[in-house]
């Protein structure tokens, strides 16, 4: 479990992150959405005891950043991929993840069990002899991502993991960190890619410098729109409009055939306005649920903030 409180970060006049608070369960998939220049990396790197908070604190499974023994600790559980992979490029790729694990002081069969293990599983066994250096840049990317987690860390914080990943690579990071998800770890991660957040994190928080909305994505599309019912039927006339109208739904936009109308609770509230449409005579095409895109709350709490 990670519990923030108050954390601040400033540089000079400049505050990169203010107050942030928030806590994630174990076992969660947390995801940190935000412009450039918000403070997302800041926040992992303090989380990670890399710098000096100026104010505030976080506790990592009982530990503190504050105290520099726990921070010794804290390193030990925790796997990054930073922002900057920073691989050692004259290493073939075993040896980057074997010269790693040392530092960790993994013992050795447990060492090459690991290193295979997530070698094949982001498909670089093929490549484990080959000089890190001659690696594009996704390549390098998947291995840095073996590397976060050679050493069984049980919070992982990955700074936008499938940057410079192509589409199928990608779908193989996000699905793998849906598997790690199964083993219980906690998982941090920071993104710009809206619908990977959508796919694979139970909450997430919008940060500009300080936190401006956090939910699961569903809980936040939620709160931006409350909830609409959209259905499309042969005809709009105007008597169907009066027979949902009757029934209290006064919100109802017509787009053609199509009739977008504010609810309370879709599951309750569709059977009348099914029926309302039926008695007036009209045929019913489809009916479904209109659920805002993260983007749409993303932009909308963005540019609300600016
Ligand atoms: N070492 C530093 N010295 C001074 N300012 C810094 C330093 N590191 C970051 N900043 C500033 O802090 C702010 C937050 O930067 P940060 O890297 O945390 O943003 P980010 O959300 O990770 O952005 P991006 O999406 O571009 O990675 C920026 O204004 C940045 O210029
Ligand atoms: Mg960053």
């Amino acid at each position: 479990m990670i519990t923030i409180k108050n954390l601040t970060k400033n540089y000079g006049n400049l505050t990169a992150v203010d107050d942030l608070s928030l806590q994630i369960e174990e076992g969660e998939v947390f995801g940190l959405l935000g412009p450039n220049g918000a403070g997302k990396t800041t926040t992992i790197r303090m989380l990670c005891c890399l710098i000096s908070k100026t104010s505030g604190t976080a506790i990592l499974n009982d530990l503190s950043i504050d105290n520099k023994k726990d921070c010794l600790e804290i390193r030990k559980m925790i796997g990054l991929l930073p922002e900057n992979v920073g691989l050692y490029e004259s290493m073939t790729a075993y040896k980057n993840l074997d010269f790693y694990a040392k530092l960790y002081q993994c013992p050795e069969n447990k060492r090459k069990e690991r290193i295979e293990y997530y070698l094949k599983m982001l498909d670089l066994w093929g490549k484990k002899d080959v000089v890190v250096g001659t690696f594009s840049k996704g390549m390098k990317q998947k291995l840095a991502i073996a590397r976060t987690l050679v050493h069984e860390p049980k919070i992982l914080f990955m700074d936008e993991p499938t940057a410079n990943l192509d589409p199928e690579a990608t779908k193989m990071v996000r699905d793998f960190i849906l598997e790690l998800k199964k083993e219980k770890r906690t998982i941090f991660l920071n993104t710009h890619m809206l619908d990977e957040a959508e796919r694979i994190c139970d909450r997430v928080g919008i940060l500009n410098t300080h936190l401006i909305a956090i939910g699961s994505p569903d809980e936040l599309g939620r709160s931006l729109w409350g909830k609409k019912s959209v259905v499309i039927v042969d005809t709009v006339t105007d008597i169907i409009l009066k027979g949902i109208k009757s029934l209290g739904f006064e919100k109802i936009v017509v787009d053609n055939n199509k009739m977008t109308i504010d609810v309370n609770d879709p599951h309750h509230d569709n059977p009348s306005i099914i029926r309302a449409i039926q008695d007036a005579g009209g045929q019913i095409q489809s009916i479904s649920e209109l659920v805002p895109s993260l983007e749409d709350v993303y932009l909308k709490e963005i540019r609300r903030n600016e």
